[in-house]
């Protein structure tokens, strides 16, 4: 097991009647003036944004808001939002939504107080020193962000989907109340269910293999976020399968599951690209992606795929030919993304095929112009990456 540390101060409210907690828990983290951040339209559909109003105002708590926040979110709308932050004297930002609105807010929580570009965070040596703290009203479970210490977003010159991580983006508190993800479409459950699960597995495929613990915690949550994922799919207001999927999309990325081991992260570099140039869900890119990732991989350790076919597949064993519960186990995944809507190829997810040239580009910026490589299970060169597309591409 190799030396961590693990920080993971997120308050969080949890339940039928959290938001009832927003004001107060705005209020103890030092919020006068709030912003609220939301995206397209669920949130204001669902009235979310006008009970948020309300339980500030009767607070005496102030606000300005800006919505608009789109899936893959753009660099030009965290200038709207830093711009508006500082012209109204906001201190505490409250994220409304996913993913996508969290790190809208995260970026413009750290390009406040900094007096470059912002963007700078995501392209060059250089951490916020600090930033404007956030709070989470989760509407979507998925990404993570709302207990994580990353942001993405997408800067429309160019297409470039960039991430930086840093504690001081970290929420000060997450409000989850699963009822309000009764009303996501079947697809956007899972993309959620499929993303939650792949933030542990990006943890889990490892050449570390001695972290009991950590292992039971990764392989539980995954089994119990598959099996609530194909549930909630024939029962979308079921309470309990919400909950579960929540509560654990929150733990697969606030690094739990990661204590001791190296982690990967080359599904999710390369996948950052396809949703830059396709601006596709995130998690159906990953599903599209990891299976032919995997079986590129697999030589490095079948053994740890074969643990994964079998603790979180339910693949049985095949004790002379582990090498084969692997490959089952890819497979196994395969038919679980198929069975929950999600695409297991480019074609599936985008309609058509990638172009040579569109490959050739998405493997170029996933590894900064060739200069770098990409995961850790395997490094992966330029040519391992394209190779990885050209799999996903048939
Ligand atoms: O914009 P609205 O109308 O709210 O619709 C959203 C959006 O279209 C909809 N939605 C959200 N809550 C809903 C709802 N629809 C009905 N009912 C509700 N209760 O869902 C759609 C997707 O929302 P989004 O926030 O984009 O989803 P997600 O949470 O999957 O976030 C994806 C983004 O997070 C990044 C991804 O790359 C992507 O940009 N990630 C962030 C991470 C982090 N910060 O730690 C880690 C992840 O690996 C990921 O990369
Ligand atoms: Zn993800």
């Amino acid at each position: 097991m190799k030396d961590f540390n693990f920080y993971a101060p997120t308050e969080v409210a949890f339940g039928a009647d959290a938001e009832k907690q927003i004001a107060t828990l705005a209020a103890t983290h030092g919020a006068s003036k709030v912003l609220i951040h939301y995206g397209g339209k669920s949130a204001l559909k669902s009235g979310l944004i006008d009970e948020i109003k309300q339980t500030l105002t009767q607070a005496g708590i102030g606000y300005a808001e800006l919505g608009g926040v789109v899936p893959n979110p753009r660099l030009s709308k965290v200038y709207e939002g830093i711009g508006l932050c500082r012209s109204e004297g906001v201190d505490f930002i409250l994220a409304v939504g996913g993913g996508s609105v969290i790190d809208s807010a995260k970026t413009i929580a750290s390009g406040v107080p900094y007096e470059g570009d912002v963007w700078d965070f995501f392209t060059k040596p250089l951490s916020p020193k600090q930033a404007l703290p956030i709070g989470v009203v989760l509407t979507i479970p998925a990404a993570g962000s709302e207990m994580s210490n990353g942001c993405v977003i997408t800067k429309e010159e160019g297409w470039l989907k960039r991430s930086f991580d840093n504690n001081v983006l970290r929420p000060r508190f997450a409000v989850m109340n699963p009822l309000r993800t009764f009303t996501l479409p079947p697809y956007q459950t899972a993309c959620g269910v499929t993303d939650i699960m792949m933030h542990t597995m990006e943890r889990y495929f490892s050449h570390d293999d001695d972290m009991l613990f950590t292992d039971a915690v990764a392989e539980a949550l995954m089994r119990t976020v598959k099996d609530c994922g194909m549930r909630v799919l024939q029962e979308p207001d079921n309470y309990q399968l919400r909950a579960q999927i929540m509560w654990a999309g929150s733990w697969a990325h606030n690094d739990l599951t990661g204590c001791g081991t190296t982690g990967d992260w080359a599904t999710h570099m390369t996948e950052h690209e396809l949703s830059a140039i396709y601006d596709v869900a995130h998690g159906a890119g990953l599903a599209a992606l990891w299976p032919h990732w995997a079986t590129y991989v697999l030589d490095e350790n079948p053994t740890r795929f074969a643990q994964f076919a079998v603790n979180v597949m339910g693949v049985t064993n095949d004790f002379k030919h582990p090498r084969q519960t692997a490959v089952e186990g890819i497979r196994a995944m395969c038919r679980y993304y198929h069975e929950i809507g999600m695409p297991v190829s480019i074609p599936e997810l985008i309609g058509r095929k990638a172009t040579d040239e569109e490959i050739e580009q998405m493997a170029t910026k996933c590894t900064l112009g060739k200069t770098i490589t990409v995961g850790q299970l395997k490094a992966l060169s330029y040519d391992d990456v394209a190779n990885i597309y050209r799999l996903a591409n048939k």
